[in-house]
């Protein structure tokens, strides 16, 4: 690589968080504020301590005007269990990654800014007929669940939340995809009226995810339209985002607004960004470090506590026969 820049939700030398600092949420946000962080890319990073208290005053949840809280709370799919409690929503809604608004942590409040409705994805590649669909339309004809999945970033940082939405074979079902479709490719709007941080030149918008067919139509995979028992807060990828519990944070895609079923891998934002440190399977191991730090352990968001990480972030089960005789892809990174 000729150039190496840090990422705001990567740890810095020296390893993830230590214990000691992660103390609080606050005391977290100072140590990645003031780390290696910032020293290493000034440029990308504005501060963010000292907006704590007002994005926390301000709530930044999902607004009471969305015309689709009247479908929350929905019923909890009790096969998805875990041990432990769940991150208080007001850790999870206002700690954040959500580049598309910077490169701090504390989003929450800009990316207010977001236009949830009129909301459309656009269904295309090798499906039977491309399509696009409005948002109130898609929760109409999917079936809502709760899902509680433990979540974990790359950074070393887990949680546990509550996500509201459907299973994405539901959705690939209903895009009726062509047996020559091996990938789902999923996009971030890129519209930087909504979104000043797509006015960084320096990043590879927009932000793009995807997954394996056979990842996309397995059981876990889920796309989020909701949080807590309410519509997902825009911070979190309002209307719609994915979440695939066994792989690492970044894969979790937000505010999707393009699906498409591709013969090709896609190229991912991440992949683009750091081609050595993040791949495209990126699926949770302890016993793989990040080239920067290890993996072994994680810190639980909210608490003073670390916990130590599990492979395929504890969903083995479900997901580890995926990659049987893919022994030479790199699949943990
Ligand atoms: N999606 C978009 N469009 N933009 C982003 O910057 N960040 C990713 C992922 N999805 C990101 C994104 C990363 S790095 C993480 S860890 C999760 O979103 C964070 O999700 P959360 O803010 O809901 O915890």
């Amino acid at each position: 690589m000729h150039y190496f820049r840090k990422r705001g939700w990567e740890l810095g030398d020296g390893a993830a968080t230590p214990e000691a600092v992660f103390r609080t949420r606050r005391q977290l946000v100072k140590a990645l504020a003031a780390g290696p962080v910032l020293a290493a890319a000034p440029v990308l990073l504005t501060a963010c301590d000292g907006k704590e208290s007002s994005n926390a005053a301000n709530g930044a949840t999902a607004s009471a005007a969305d015309p689709s809280a009247h479908l929350y709370p929905v019923m909890r799919n009790l096969r998805y269990r875990v041990d432990g409690p769940l991150t208080e929503e007001r850790h999870a809604t206002t700690y954040n990654n959500f580049y598309e608004y910077g490169t701090s942590k504390y989003i929450s409040q800009d990316a207010q800014q977001l236009r949830i409705r009129p909301w459309t994805v656009k269904i295309e590649g090798a499906v039977e007929k491309p399509f696009e669909i409005g948002i109130d339309d898609l929760l109409k004809k999917m079936p809502l669940e709760e899902r509680v999945y433990r979540f974990r970033c790359v950074e070393a940082w887990g949680m546990t939340v509550p996500w509201s939405g459907f299973a994405l074979k539901a959705l690939v079902d209903l895009a009726k995809p062509l047996s020559k479709a091996k990938y789902v490719r999923m996009e971030t709007f890129g519209d930087s009226s909504l979104a000043p941080g797509l006015r960084q030149p320096f990043f590879p918008w927009p932000y793009v995810e995807g997954l394996s067919m056979a990842e996309a139509t397995n059981e876990l995979s889920f796309i989020a339209t909701g949080l807590y028992g309410k519509p997902i807060p825009k911070q979190n990828g309002a209307p719609l985002r994915l979440v695939a519990p066994w792989k690492y944070g970044f894969k979790n895609v937000k505010s999707i607004v393009r699906i498409s079923f591709d013969e090709e891998r896609p190229k991912t934002f991440w992949e683009k960004m750091g081609p050595a440190e993040y791949g495209f399977w990126a699926n949770v191991n302890p016993e793989v470090a990040h080239p920067r730090w290890s993996q072994a352990h994680e810190n639980v968001l909210g608490e003073n506590r670390r916990a130590p990480t599990v492979i395929y972030n504890g969903y083995g089960e479900y997901v580890a026969g995926l990659y049987k005789g893919m022994e030479n892809e790199s699949l943990f990174k």
